[in-house]
């Protein structure tokens, strides 16, 4: 054998081997990677990891609490779970106001990856998971009014989103009937303080990263800023408070008519006395020039 063809061999081993050690590394870190992208679109809108509650329980350690069979378990089919009794899932439900956490498309496949980066994340000190920073500063009419803006795309959203009237309405907005895609979460009048909603901080989370599968596609690469999460949420809060739902466009044409009709109506009566008054005084006028023999 001569040297230089078991240098050549040897060094084509190496290379091989040092190839498919990169390749090993670099494909982890795109699993680890494409796991936290998943995490961020589909759970962050109801999870933190470290960083309280939101509609969902806070996950930092949630591998110490229960045994990875059956997080996958229950990640897979929540409803199932809870609704089979099982102790520590109605418990659960119950600490979360009865919301139920939805079967998400991909969770199946990716059940042990989840729990790994949860696990890892647990250990950090500033978990990238921990939650949008929510200010408490109290809301302003001037958040409330630019909230509104934002909604009726009169003032456009940063990221290039669609406005959310050509899908919802308001109490104080008309119905274009573009949201029918799921007709009960087209009015978002209430939607402020609901369970799954239900405070500021749980709210503002579930809007910048939403969860549901048309919300998700709307703005998955148009994401809202946090300053315009912080003004629609002013004006959501506010219209919970104040507001029923918005009336079908048609109902309020009629209102608008109605009130035409009745403007006419007045108009008219108006005219009338006014043409009576005018006629009171005029005709003593035109009567007394006729005496003076004009
Ligand atoms: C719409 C809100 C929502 C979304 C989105 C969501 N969850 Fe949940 N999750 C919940 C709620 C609420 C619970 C508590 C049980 C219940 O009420 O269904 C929960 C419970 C859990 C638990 C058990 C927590 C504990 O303390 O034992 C795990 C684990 C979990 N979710 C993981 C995930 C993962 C991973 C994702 C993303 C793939 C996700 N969740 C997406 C709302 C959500
Ligand atoms: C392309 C249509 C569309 C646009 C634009 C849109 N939404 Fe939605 N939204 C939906 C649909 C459909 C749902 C029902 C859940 C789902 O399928 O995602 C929904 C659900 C919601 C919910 C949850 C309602 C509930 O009862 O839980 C909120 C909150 C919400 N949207 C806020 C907004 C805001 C704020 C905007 C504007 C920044 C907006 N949406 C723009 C279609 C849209």
């Amino acid at each position: 054998m001569s040297p230089p063809l078991f240098r050549r061999c040897e060094a084509a081993a190496t290379l091989t081997l040092v190839v498919s050690l990169l390749v090993a590394v670099v494909a982890g870190e795109a699993v680890a990677q494409d796991t936290a992208d998943y995490f961020r679109a589909n759970c962050k809108a109801c999870h933190t990891i470290g960083g309280g509650p939101l509609s969902g329980p806070d996950l930092k350690d949630v591998t110490e609490r229960k045994d990875r069979e059956w997080l996958i378990r229950f990640m897979r089919d929540p409803k199932a779970v809870i609704d089979s009794g099982d102790e520590y899932a109605q418990k659960i439900w119950k600490d979360s106001r009865e919301v139920y956490m939805p079967a998400l498309p991909g969770v199946a496949e990716r059940g042990e990856e989840l729990l790994n980066l949860i696990e890892a994340e647990s250990k950090l000190e500033q978990s990238q998971f921990k939650g949008l920073p929510v200010s408490d500063r109290p809301f302003t009419d001037e958040d409330r009014k630019k909230g509104r803006q934002i909604f009726l795309g009169t003032q456009r959203l940063e990221a290039g989103g669609a406005a959310c009237i050509s899908c919802h309405s308001m109490h104080d907005t008309p119905t274009l009937g573009g949201g029918r895609l799921v007709p009960e979460k087209s009015d978002l009048t209430q939607v402020f303080g609901q369970p799954e909603h239900r405070d500021r901080k749980a709210f503002s989370n579930w809007l910048a990263d939403p969860p549901s599968p048309n919300m998700k596609a709307a703005f998955r690469d148009h994401r809202l800023t946090a300053d315009e999460v912080h003004a629609l949420v002013a004006y959501f809060e506010d219209a919970s408070k104040r507001g029923t739902a918005a009336q079908p466009v048609v109902a309020r044409i009629a209102f608008l008519l109605s009130g035409l009709a009745g403007a006419v109506v007045l108009i008219f009566s108006f005219d009338a006395i006014w043409k009576r008054r005018f006629h009171a005084v005029r005709r003593p006028l035109v009567d007394a020039n006729a005496t003076r023999g004009h």
